[in-house]
């Protein structure tokens, strides 16, 4: 085993984490930490990489070619606290032979809990109408006031039908929609039993849905996947919802669309880029919700990605099976 030698193995782990994490890490391993505010500054990751066994990383790291070569020959697991990986460059790291861990399943139920929430904030004007209340747009109760589409008898149209998505229907099919689509690369019979929703083309899912929730992995496939074309082919009474990654959206495109009213209203936790900044056109929209990415902050949630990221880093260390290995 690794750590019954006289060198720990060393480990850098690019944010402070929770300390069940980072106790469990320092029982085996040497650990070195950034623990300014935010993320690591890049040059502090290509610096401190260096003769690293393993490496700690979120979401706002980007892993490629120049900090592996930093890195050199020792580093042998690269995990991720986070279920996305397009901030690591998979290919690099393949060729390397280093391996890979992330997050997947136990951040399903937070993730998919916060696009219900996003969902519902957008659809019916949460925030809008929260600002109404301070400033005195509140005059009298109206009929016709901050009205929104509601959920009942409508098409949810779900894009990426993986554990997230499949969550986020099953959550949603108590409100009553008529029917549930999805798009996804494969069939999902069982989970689209579950709920009773309908493998459908893209384009079908565009023209068909009230509510189009996205929830797919961004990659070059999913990549604006979003653009004005498909824009132009929802409803313009549909509301978005995007919490998977900004880059499945043309983010241009999305302006002008809710700008021209070609789609009702968007809601987003994550965009291009993050954090957004604060003079972007989204923010001055009013049929935009926007927040700052925060999809799995559930408090133990968090607390049990960061236990399971440093499970991994361990299990690598000591030659043995990693928990959840990101095998692509
Ligand atoms: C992820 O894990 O990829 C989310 O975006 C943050 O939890």
């Amino acid at each position: 085993r690794y750590h019954s030698g006289k060198m720990k193995p060393q480990v850098y782990v690019t944010r402070q984490v929770n300390k069940e994490a980072l106790d469990l890490l320092n029982e085996c391993c040497e650990v070195s930490i950034w623990s300014g505010p935010g993320p690591v500054p890049r040059d502090e990751l290509l610096k401190n990489i260096s003769n690293k066994a393993g490496l700690f990383c979120m979401l706002t790291d980007k892993i490629d070619a120049e900090v592996l070569n930093k890195a050199g020959e020792n580093l042998k697991i690269i995990a991720t606290m986070s279920v996305g990986y397009d901030h690591l460059d998979v290919t690099e790291i393949k060729k390397r032979g280093i391996k890979m861990a992330y997050t997947p399943d136990i951040l399903t139920d937070a993730t998919a809990e916060l696009a219900v929430a996003l969902l519902l904030a957008t659809s019916r004007r949460l925030l809008e109408a929260n600002e109404e209340a301070r400033i005195g747009g509140w005059q009298a109760w109206s009929p016709f006031w901050l009205c929104g589409p509601g959920l009942k008898n409508s098409t949810v149209g779900i894009v990426g039908f993986g554990r997230i998505g499949q969550e986020i229907a099953k959550r949603l099919k108590p409100f009553g929609p008529k029917r549930f689509l999805y798009y996804n690369r494969s069939e999902k019979p069982e989970a689209a039993n579950e709920v009773g929703a309908k493998r459908v083309s893209f384009d079908e899912l565009l023209m068909e849905s009230d509510f189009i929730s996205v929830s797919c992995a961004l990659t070059p496939e999913t990549k604006e996947l979003f653009n004005e074309n498909a824009f132009k082919k929802m409803k313009n009474t549909a509301v978005f919802v995007n919490t998977s990654r900004g880059g499945v959206v043309d983010q241009d495109a999305l302006v002008n669309a809710l700008q021209s009213k070609t789609i009702w209203a968007a809601g987003l936790d994550v965009m291009t880029p993050e954090p957004l900044p604060l003079d972007h056109p989204l923010f001055k929209l009013k049929n935009c919700v926007i927040l700052p990415h925060i999809g799995s902050a559930a408090i133990e949630t968090r607390q049990e990605m960061g236990l399971l990221t440093a499970k991994n880093i361990i299990a690598a260390l000591n030659n043995e099976p990693v928990l959840t290995e990101l095998k692509i």
